[in-house]
């Protein structure tokens, strides 16, 4: 069956047209992000107002690469949240009247289990059940997979999420926006020892939270005064990095403990990160569990993933009606 899936829950605009839930048939991106630079973050207004004049072409693009006849669509999956309100609302709007007029079944799909899913596409065959770490600009979610349509949050952060993090640890140090890749580049001219930062404590053991890390590089940074060059500003970005990942990997393994599973999902746009995975593939070795990561294309908001995960859910027999919004939660 060839799903449509539509993606529109921050800056992205993104449609694609997938196969059987596996093979992706196209997967058009394009995102406003150059928009939001100047203001150092995500501006909602400017997100949703560039998804009103996008949506319509992305979507003809991503029908038109696939070479499938909007005809043979047999269901529109979209993105129902959680996002950023109008975001959401462009896209499903979208989806709605598409499958009106076209009589398409439409299903909406929660945005962190489609991170989740980006790790099935494209043939990779993963037994179920895991554990999955979705860490993206809005949250940091462990979860437990029986399937598809049995999934348990076990924790998230207390406050800040790790993008998140990434971005403002980026913007004290004055490297733009978004903050992710540049912290990542500049890290690996850092030294990761070289200055001891520590993340919060959290009430339960799987719970993370990135805030006072966060706050602990403005005051070192504050400290530091006019002597913060360049190689410190290395230092600071590689030990905030190395810190911020091996909470990640620590609370990780520990849930695949806790929940006796010997696999981990991981996704979202953190997971681009390349000191990520390879702290992540080794600590996992070591305590003989299975990690896996999407390619790092689909780790960032895009709709095959969407497009995947709805294939799966509508097989198991979930539908939604015109009546469907935006689920913020
Ligand atoms: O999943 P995503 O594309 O959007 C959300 O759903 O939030 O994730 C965006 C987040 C941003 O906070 C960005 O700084 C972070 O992913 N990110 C990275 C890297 N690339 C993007 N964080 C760390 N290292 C990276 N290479
Ligand atoms: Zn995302």
């Amino acid at each position: 069956m060839y799903v449509l899936g539509i993606e529109t829950s921050c800056d992205e605009t993104s449609a694609a047209v997938v196969k059987d839930g596996k093979n992706i048939l196209s997967n058009a991106v394009s995102s406003s992000l150059n928009f939001h630079r100047k203001y150092g973050g995500v501006i909602p207004e400017i997100a949703f107002r560039k998804q009103l004049e996008k949506i319509t072409a992305v979507a003809e693009l991503a029908i038109q690469e696939s070479g499938v006849n909007l005809k043979k669509i047999g269901l529109i999956s979209v993105t129902s949240g959680p996002g950023l309100l109008g975001s959401l609302l462009t896209g499903i709007s979208f989806a709605k009247a598409l499958s009106l007029t076209l009589n398409i079944p439409l299903l909406g799909v929660n945005h962190l289990h489609s991170h989740i899913y980006a790790n099935l596409l494209d043939n990779k065959l993963i037994r179920l059940p895991v554990t999955a770490l979705v860490v993206s600009g809005g949250h940091t979610s462990l979860f437990y997979l029986k399937d598809f349509n049995k999934i348990e949050l076990l924790s998230q952060t207390q406050d800040d999420a790790c993008g998140e993090a990434f971005d403002k640890v980026a913007k004290i140090l004055g490297l733009g926006y978004p903050g992710g890749p540049v912290i990542e580049k500049l890290a690996c001219k850092g030294d990761p020892k070289k200055i001891k930062f520590s993340c919060s404590g959290t009430r339960g053991p799987l719970d993370f939270s990135f805030s006072g890390i966060k706050t602990g590089v403005l005051y070192y940074v504050r400290g530091q005064g006019p002597r913060a060059r360049a190689q410190g500003k290395a230092d600071i970005a590689a030990s905030f990095q190395e810190t911020v990942i091996d909470a990640l990997v620590k609370k990780s393994l520990l849930a695949c403990k806790l929940k006796n599973t010997n696999r981990i999902l991981i996704g979202g746009g953190v997971a681009v990160n390349a000191r990520l995975r390879e702290k992540f593939l080794s600590a996992a070795k070591e305590e003989k569990i299975s990690c896996y990561f999407p390619p790092k294309e689909l780790c960032l908001d895009n709709a095959a993933m969407v497009a995947g995960l709805g294939f799966r859910l509508f097989q198991k027999g979930q539908r939604s009606d015109l009546s469907l919004s935006a689920d913020l939660n």
